[in-house]
């Protein structure tokens, strides 16, 4: 039996939330799996340009639009000796790499990254090993990548055949140090005393840079709140962003609650920011602390298979979740709660990019294709730049196993002034039929819609292979109206939906 459920939401063009921070969509290749070999980089595949990097994954890396990728981990990071990555690549070492129990070869280090970051036209986030490492090492890594020249470690960069500066403005201190299974994992005071004395030395190395410190792992974390708190109060002064992680799965197959995990963010988010005003109002300080979602997505599908991969091989199949379509509605709603509190969260990376839990997958010596993910990012990343309006929603809602009040719609939108375009993005939550939806376009009389264009699938555990790339994909099938300021679209059961409106000519 089909239920229809209705919606309504008020637009009103000059209220605004914020305008949106182009690193929102921002994502992440960690030296995990094959994000890197057999990902990114595979020497000896047909689209292999001189350097060793795919070019079929890089155009649909370009595809995305993405401003800034995070590297080189993750909890990799923890146990990374950034000089193994530099100089001659015959004399890099092989490590084992104890977060992941893996063999490094270091073929690909912070020189090739960069440059691999440039044919994809995206920044590099860089973060430092605040685990196995210190204040002396980050120093030296800064003045390698940002110095000009003419000291010992900008020199050797120079002599390795990089003689511009990288420059990278964004830089990670540590990662998820909270957590027990981080190689070097700290208390929230022996972490933010050795974060504020590596940041002190790096902004001493290069003013420019801008820190992000790390908050909780998650949100479950028994430290969470307080972690922040404490690491904040130790840090304030000298970072920019603190970082939060989360990532969802649907374990027990309950799709209704899973589909609701977003609110989950919601609440992580608001928290953080409390957390953070806090620590400002505490210090009486002038300052706000903004936040860094570095690390967000499904996983879960994968979590069965890495435990049976043999350790001490060279990228293995890690963490490769195939992605379903109600991943792709869950990963829609995340993005829009992002956008919801686009006033606070600056910078945000999908985790991750290649292969590892990833919007874009390859078979080593074989194709490139699209996970369902990609599409709400792609659409996001395509149509959500500008200012991020403040909704109104009034939705039917219904009761999870550990939500209540979850509404059918989950909806925000984004204005281009620029280009005089309206984008609102939208997910149908109701699994049992479509849901109509009126918006009241205050300010927008003259808009009209030019597309509305609707992911979804008439089997929620549809995916896209290698074999069937294109089983699901968005079509600009919706039938959404808009007419003196009044829009009218019956959203299909269970979708992501993209409604393009533009000024009219007429
Ligand atoms: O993205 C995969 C892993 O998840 C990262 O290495 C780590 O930071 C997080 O726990």
């Amino acid at each position: 039996m089909t239920i229809t459920r209705k919606a309504k939401m008020i637009l009103e063009k000059d209220y605004r939330i914020s305008e949106v921070d182009p690193r929102l969509y921002g994502s992440f290749v960690e030296h995990l799996g094959r994000a890197v070999y057999g990902g990114i980089y595979e020497p000896g595949h047909s689209r292999a340009d001189n350097e060793g990097f795919r070019d079929d994954v890089a155009s649909l890396v370009k595809e995305l639009r993405v401003p800034i990728v995070r590297y080189p981990g993750g909890n990799f990071v923890s146990g990374y000796n950034w000089e193994d990555g530099v100089g001659p690549k015959e004399k890099r070492p092989r490590r084992t790499e104890l977060a992941w129990r893996t063999i490094e070869t270091n073929e690909v280090g912070v020189n090739e990254f960069s440059q691999w970051a440039k044919k994809v036209n995206t920044d590099v986030m860089m973060a430092i090993n605040l685990g196995t490492r210190g204040v002396d090492a980050a120093r030296n890594f800064i003045e390698y990548c940002n110095h000009p020249g003419g000291s010992y470690y900008s020199d050797l960069r120079v002599s390795h055949g990089v003689a511009k500066p990288h420059g990278f403005k964004l830089w990670c201190l540590g990662n998820e140090m909270d957590g027990p299974w981080q190689i070097g994992a700290k208390t929230a005071y022996e972490y933010g005393r050795l974060a504020l004395e590596s940041a002190k030395v790096m902004r001493g190395v290069d003013p420019s840079i801008e820190l992000v410190v790390c908050g909780s792992s998650n949100r479950a974390m028994s430290t969470f709140a307080e972690w922040e708190a404490t690491v904040l109060d130790l840090t304030y002064d000298e970072v920019d962003y603190i970082s939060l992680h989360t990532y969802y799965g649907n374990r027990d197959n309950d799709t209704p609650n899973f589909l609701a995990r977003s609110l989950d963010m919601d609440q992580f988010i608001d928290s953080v920011v409390a957390i953070c005003d806090y620590v400002k109002a505490k210090r009486r300080s002038n300052k706000t602390i903004h936040l860094s979602f570095d690390e967000w997505n499904v996983w879960y599908h994968s979590n069965e298979a890495d435990s049976q991969i043999e350790p001490w091989s060279i990228a293995p199949p890690q963490l490769e979740d195939v992605y379903t379509m109600e991943d792709a509605l869950l990963v829609g709603s995340m993005l829009i709660s992002l956008l919801r509190r686009a006033d606070r969260v600056k910078i945000a990376c999908l985790a991750q990019l290649v292969n590892v839990i990833a919007p874009i997958m390859t078979e080593t010596g074989g194709s490139a294709w699209r996970q369902t993910i990609f599409y709400p990012f792609l659409h996001a990343s395509m149509f959500g730049r500008g200012f991020v309006l403040q909704p109104i929603v009034k939705s039917d809602r219904y009761d999870s196993k550990d939500f209540t009040d979850v509404p059918y719609l989950d909806s925000i939108a984004v204005l281009c002034e620029e280009s005089d375009a309206l984008t609102i993005f939208a997910v149908n939550r109701n699994l049992e039929g479509g849901l109509e939806f009126e918006c009241d376009l205050r300010g927008f009389h003259d808009y009209r819609v030019v597309e509305h264009i609707v992911l979804a699938h008439d089997d929620l555990k549809a995916t896209n292979t290698a074999r069937q790339p294109d089983n699901v994909v968005p079509k600009a099938n919706g039938k959404a109206e808009a007419q003196a300021g009044q829009l009218k679209a019956l959203l299909p059961q269970a979708s992501w939906n993209v409604i393009r409106l533009a000024k009219s000519c007429l």
